[in-house]
């Protein structure tokens, strides 16, 4: 039987007997930083393939960093701790990784500073995120920018504009947000990042637009790239993702989601478009582990046969 594994005070404990007091720094004020990583369950294989997972741990290091935040586990003993934690739990479906560098002390004052520190990772079962393509709005809340809490930094405090971008765009009926910046130009979606085709090209915002530098983005840019697809990064006008010809976001949560209508308006013919479909399919591909040309991306996690 499946069974979620946590680490937490540097154990591995059952999920249930995880817990943090009231008193949480990180709790009280949103002071952790956390990341989002994708076990993509492959039944043949009877695998699970953790999909860039030291880059996931990476990043989470300097988003630390950006916090001024200490780190007690390495990057090693992080990837370590992730693996044991999916061969433990033997889920076969897929899983999300939350691993979160968060202030554990139990002490009462806004600061970075002077609070200790802790880091945990729990795993949960973790179905499709958007439907298989998504209609979007544009949210009226704008993303945050670096000069008040850098998005850059996966800090857990910043999902707070995420949720309110993400609830607005659900409560009038679409599946989810694309926040522009403050000098409204598009950003990102509440937990994505967005590309758009045009003219056989692939654009999407610059790291400046103040979006998070997505791992998955950067794994279909690489892709793009072995197709001979270039990638633009520069600044996007939202009536231009209005005429482009194939929109679609990528995320570890969404994968790879084509957008199918922004603001009611069609976007191309309505279906997923030439490019995106040929991206998704090599994309799909990678992160089950079936493509030996990018296996590198994936680690694995084995089935445990108990007796
Ligand atoms: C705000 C935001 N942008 C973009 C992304 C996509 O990043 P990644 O592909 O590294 O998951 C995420 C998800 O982690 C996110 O929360």
């Amino acid at each position: 039987m499946p069974q979620s594994y946590a680490y937490l005070r540097g154990e591995i404990i059952p999920l249930e007997e995880a817990k943090i007091g009231v008193m949480t720094h990180a709790f009280n004020y949103g002071t952790a930083v956390f990341e989002g990583i994708r076990g993509n369950w492959n039944d043949e294989h009877q695998t699970t393939y953790l999909f860039r997972l030291r880059e996931h741990m990476e990043r989470l290091v300097q988003s630390a960093k950006i916090l001024n935040m200490e780190v007690r586990d390495s990057v090693d003993r992080l990837c370590e701790v992730a693996i044991e934690l999916v061969e433990r739990s033997a889920f076969t479906e897929d899983v999300y990784l939350r691993p979160m560098v968060y202030l554990s002390g139990e002490v009462l004052g806004v600061r970075l500073h002077n609070v200790e520190t802790d880091n945990l990772i729990f795993l949960s079962p973790f179905p499709a995120y958007l439907p298989e393509v998504a209609r979007c709005h544009t949210s009226t809340w704008r993303r945050v920018q670096d000069t008040g809490i850098p998005p850059r930094a996966k800090v857990t405090g910043i999902y707070v504009n995420s949720a309110l971008a993400k609830t607005e765009a659900n409560l009038n009926g679409f599946d989810e947000a694309i926040m522009l910046n403050e000098n409204g130009h598009v950003s990102e979606g509440s937990g994505e990042n967005i590309f758009m085709v045009r003219k056989g090209k692939l654009i999407t915002p610059t790291p400046a637009d103040n979006v998070l530098e997505g791992i998955t983005a950067a794994s279909v840019v690489q892709l793009a790239s072995d197709l001979g697809i270039e990638t633009v990064e520069r600044e996007i006008d939202r009536s231009e993702l209005y005429i482009a010809d194939e929109v679609f976001m990528t995320g570890t949560a969404a994968h790879l989601t084509p957008v199918v209508e922004i603001d009611r308006r069609t976007v191309g013919n309505g279906k997923p478009g030439p490019i995106t479909s040929r991206l998704s399919e090599l994309f799909y591909d990678c992160i089950v582990g079936k493509n030996e040309k990018y296996a590198a991306w994936c680690t694995p996690a084995r089935l445990r046969v108990t007796s």
